[in-house]
């Protein structure tokens, strides 16, 4: 090894830990079922015929129905009424069977995502998008549900560091509300030191020089370099960007250097197989969370 560069990176095989975290919930539905005569149902509703909506929609059914919960499917047109939309809203919010809520984003130009997101009984947003959550999370509250994606950053981080990350600094690159802000607050109540750059950071690979844990959501293919990581750091990549081959075919990539930064980092997640296969996973245990919740129980260890 020439002077100066570490160790391969560990990686973080987000696929196999998903499996682990579906387990996990189908443990407890199992549970809920055996023992309280509970069956937790998430229901998911499709506006339009966006492709790459229709297969996220078809894996979210299937491991709805592999984890033991129901499953309830809506797909209406895409020239649907907003009025209508949240006729259907209402209808799954009064619904007792079904105790999680998804509507899948993005909508049609003609609809307002927000006064959508506004319609769902908070306590049935498995997304955590409803504004309600967005506050819980903020002020810390114990009930709130936590969007998705940043969940399944927190958990990976959680086991890479044995559950405490008390005292890390850590950098998240991108501030959207899906994944930048409640990753923000997903580690502050961690007790790390968090900043959140975007794209009017001055000098960002200084900022995420300091950082032991780096999060990166920008949607900017590739865009941190192996010398912006601190020797060490754990680097999780939010990032699927599908970029040209020079043979002309694609591949997926994420906001990171992956080559480059598994030189340097002391662990990382790929992509594929990193963080996206947690989502839907972490979709299945907020929908396990909502319904203990919604009936008073206690939810079992996930
Ligand atoms: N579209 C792509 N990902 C998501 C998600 O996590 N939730 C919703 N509602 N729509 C999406």
């Amino acid at each position: 090894m020439d002077g100066g560069q570490s160790a391969q990176a560990q990686i973080i095989d987000g696929k196999a830990f998903a499996a682990g975290v579906r387990a996990r919930v189908k443990t407890a539905v199992d549970t809920l079922k055996a023992e309280h005569g509970v069956t937790p149902g998430l229901a998911v509703v499709l506006v339009g015929e966006d492709p790459a909506s229709q297969v996220y929609v078809r894996n979210k059914g299937k491991q709805t129905v592999e984890a033991g919960m129901q499953s309830f499917e809506y797909k209406m047109p895409a020239d649907t009424s907003q009025e209508t939309l949240l006729a259907k809203v209402e209808e799954l919010n009064a619904d007792p069977a079904v105790n999680g809520i998804l509507v899948q984003l993005p909508l049609p130009p003609h609809m307002d995502d927000q006064a959508v997101i506004t319609a769902i009984d908070p306590d049935k947003d498995v997304d955590g998008f409803h504004l309600v959550n967005v506050g819980r999370l903020a002020t810390g509250s114990k009930d709130g549900l936590i969007p998705c994606t940043p969940l399944g950053c927190l958990l990976m981080l959680k086991d890479h560091f044995g559950g405490d990350l008390s005292g890390k600094k850590a950098i998240v690159v991108g501030r959207s509300n899906i994944v930048g802000k409640p990753m923000f607050n997903l580690l502050l109540q961690e007790s790390c030191t968090v900043m959140v750059a975007h794209s009017r950071t001055a000098d960002l690979p200084a900022e995420c020089r300091e950082a032991d844990i780096l999060v990166a959501a920008v949607g900017r293919p590739e865009m941190i370099q192996g010398d912006w990581i601190k020797p060490g750091a754990v680097v999780i990549d939010v990032g699927i960007n599908r970029i040209e081959k020079p043979d002309g075919g694609t591949r997926l990539v994420g906001d990171v250097d992956f080559q480059a930064a598994s030189q340097v980092a002391g662990a990382i997640t790929p992509v594929p197989g990193g963080v996206g296969p947690m989502t839907i996973a972490c979709l299945l245990r907020n929908t396990v969370t909502a319904c203990c919740q919604q009936n008073g129980l206690p939810e079992p260890p996930m």
